[in-house]
């Protein structure tokens, strides 16, 4: 039987191996899917090992997504503008490819499952760090007319900005700043927090205003319920709140198809998964 996995660290609260396993069991699939936590320096090591023991390919989380592009052979042109892979690849020839999917991931849970069109929206991304970036070109393949990337601290959310202008993207509408130049940006149709403040059940000091009247707030986190931004988000009049479990399972059939050659259906397991905004 084929063999894939997810390896992190920590690794234990994984959806991934449930996620794959009723992705299998749809489409008819015969392979495993376990969880593996390399220890932090032994990222590589780890990989080779499932490598050696017949494994096919793995996704890649938190802290790894980096060294997991420097392990490819072979980078995606996404995986490179992110900074990060999320899924890699091992051919029968021996090389390795990495991909990133989490962007689109992101950006078919919007536009499939919560029916936003991207197009001529202004959509707000929190945070400047690996998660935001590992999804801003996806977002700007779908055509808002501004993506405000707003952060704590603003120097990091221009050197952003400024990365990819570098790279010919987003020159007209892709603009950075910090959390405090809010109150000045107006409202925005999409709201996404892509920051880790809902990690530790952290408020972020947004002004109310940047939620526009019928506004969906996105929170990239799963399973913490109605975290301190999708509170704050429903205060500030947001009409719709969703978590990033719709991500994590979009991203996920995303990296089946690649592997598998065959896209399972997401909405049944979404479902699954989702547990109640409370
Ligand atoms: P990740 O890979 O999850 O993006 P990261 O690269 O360490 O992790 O980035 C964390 C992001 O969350 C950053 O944008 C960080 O803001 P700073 O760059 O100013 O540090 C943001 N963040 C974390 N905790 C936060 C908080 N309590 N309030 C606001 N932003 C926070």
């Amino acid at each position: 039987m084929d063999r894939y996995a997810v390896i992190g660290h920590p690794i234990g609260h994984s959806q991934s191996p449930r996620i794959h396993t009723l992705f299998a069991q749809a489409t008819g699939q015969a392979l495993t899917y376990t969880a593996i936590e390399a220890p932090l320096d032994g990222f590589a090591p780890t990989v080779d090992a499932f490598r050696a023991q017949g494994g096919r390919g793995v996704n890649v989380t938190v802290p790894f997504k980096l060294q997991a592009c420097a392990y490819a052979d072979v980078v995606s042109e996404r995986a490179r503008i992110a900074g990060a892979a999320n899924a890699l690849a091992f051919d029968t020839d021996g090389r390795c490819r990495a991909d990133n999917f989490d962007g689109v991931g992101l950006v078919r849970d919007l536009t499939h499952n919560l029916g936003v069109d991207l197009r001529a929206r202004r959509v707000l991304l929190l945070g400047a760090g690996g998660a935001a970036r590992g999804v801003l070109q996806p977002l700007l393949a779908a055509g808002p007319a501004l993506l405000w990337v707003a952060n704590r601290s603003a120097d990091k959310a221009h050197a952003l900005v400024q990365a990819f202008h570098a790279l010919g993207l987003g020159e007209r509408e892709l603009l950075g700043s910090g959390l405090d130049e809010l109150v000045r940006a107006g409202a925005f149709d999409v709201v996404i927090n892509a920051t880790a403040a809902s990690l530790d059940a952290q408020a972020l000091p947004l002004p109310p205003t940047v939620f526009a009247a019928g506004a969906l707030a996105y929170d990239m986190v799963y399973g913490k319920g109605l975290t301190p931004f999708l509170q704050q988000a429903r205060v500030g009049g947001a009409a719709r709140l969703a978590d990033g479990v719709g991500m994590l399972v979009e991203q996920a059939a995303d990296s089946f198809a690649w592997w598998r050659g065959v896209r399972p259906a997401t909405a049944d397991v979404i479902a699954q998964l989702r547990t109640p905004l409370i």
